[in-house]
């Protein structure tokens, strides 16, 4: 259990709320647990036709906890148990809408499950960056393939390899998000459009969302991505990403060959 993922339910949309601030909502294994839990509900209960993911304070998240990247490299939480993982495949499982209200950064995992939203409302300053490889790691939730097939190879490139960020206006003129608006409205608009949702024929909601995506090619692409994941968490240039972020400094990769 944990108090860093709030539920509500109202009128078929089920609210999902990121709710750890003075973490910059960073993702810990009880969150994905949580997130996991509720999103497998969606699925299951009719009262439930739209998903709505957003977050308190100032940014969406932070991506994962980095502490837990850290257990998992030290060998104190074994890597088959990294919590993203049950969370990526909720993703790629779903068929009912999902919606998310991105305010300031989303970092990492924070900005690859925007690719399995349907309707993304982004603050107009929004931040999204993907810097796996600053971290020495490779990209995740199917992103190596969706992510080059939205905005092409060179964008999605200067994004998991220099740790480009894409402001909230970009998000939507090269195809991540939907829409851009003052980032004090960003959580209405994504409420208000969640809602119009919860109105339409759920049955041809999730048979166009299932048309629209090929879940079984995503699962795919995040086995293989997982394969690599797991490798690189365990690498002396992940430790050294790691110990640079808890020590609050740049990395030095250069001594790694
Ligand atoms: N994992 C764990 N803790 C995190 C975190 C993460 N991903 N991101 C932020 N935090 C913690 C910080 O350690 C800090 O904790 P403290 O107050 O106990 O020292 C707190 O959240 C606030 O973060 P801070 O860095 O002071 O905020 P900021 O506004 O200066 O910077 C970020 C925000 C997101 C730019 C910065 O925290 C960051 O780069 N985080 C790491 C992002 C990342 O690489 N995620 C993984 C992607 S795969």
């Amino acid at each position: 259990m944990t108090d860093h993922v709030r539920v509500a339910l109202d009128a078929g949309v089920l609210t999902l709320t990121l709710a750890r601030p003075e973490k910059k909502n960073a993702l810990t294994n009880a969150m994905y647990e949580a997130l996991v839990r509720e999103m497998t509900r969606a699925e299951e209960d009719g009262a439930v036709r739209v998903v709505l993911f957003q977050a308190e304070g100032d940014m969406f998240t932070a991506g994962n906890d980095i502490g837990d990247f850290v257990a998992v490299a030290t060998g104190a939480t074994p890597a088959r148990n990294v919590g993203a993982s049950p969370f990526l495949q909720a993703l790629a499982n779903a068929t009912k809408p999902f919606v998310a209200a991105v305010q300031g950064r989303a970092v990492g995992v924070g900005t690859t499950m925007l690719l399995h939203c349907d309707v993304v409302i982004v603050a107009d300053d929004a931040a999204l960056t993907t810097p796996f490889v600053n971290l020495a790691l490779v990209p995740e939730a199917a992103s190596s393939w969706l992510l080059p097939a939205r905005v092409g190879h060179a964008r999605a490139f200067a994004m998991f390899a220099l740790g480009r960020p894409v402001d909230g206006r970009a998000a939507v003129e090269i195809g991540i998000a939907t829409e851009a608006v003052p980032a004090a409205e960003v959580q209405a608009r994504a409420l208000a459009v969640a809602r119009e949702l919860a109105t339409r024929p759920l049955g041809a909601l999730q048979a166009t969302k299932q048309l629209m995506r090929d879940a079984g090619a995503i699962r795919a692409v995040m086995e293989r991505e997982g394969e690599e994941f797991r490798k690189r968490l365990n690498s002396p240039e992940a430790m050294e990403a790691f110990r640079a972020f808890a020590e609050r400094r740049p990395p030095d990769f250069s001594k790694i060959g």
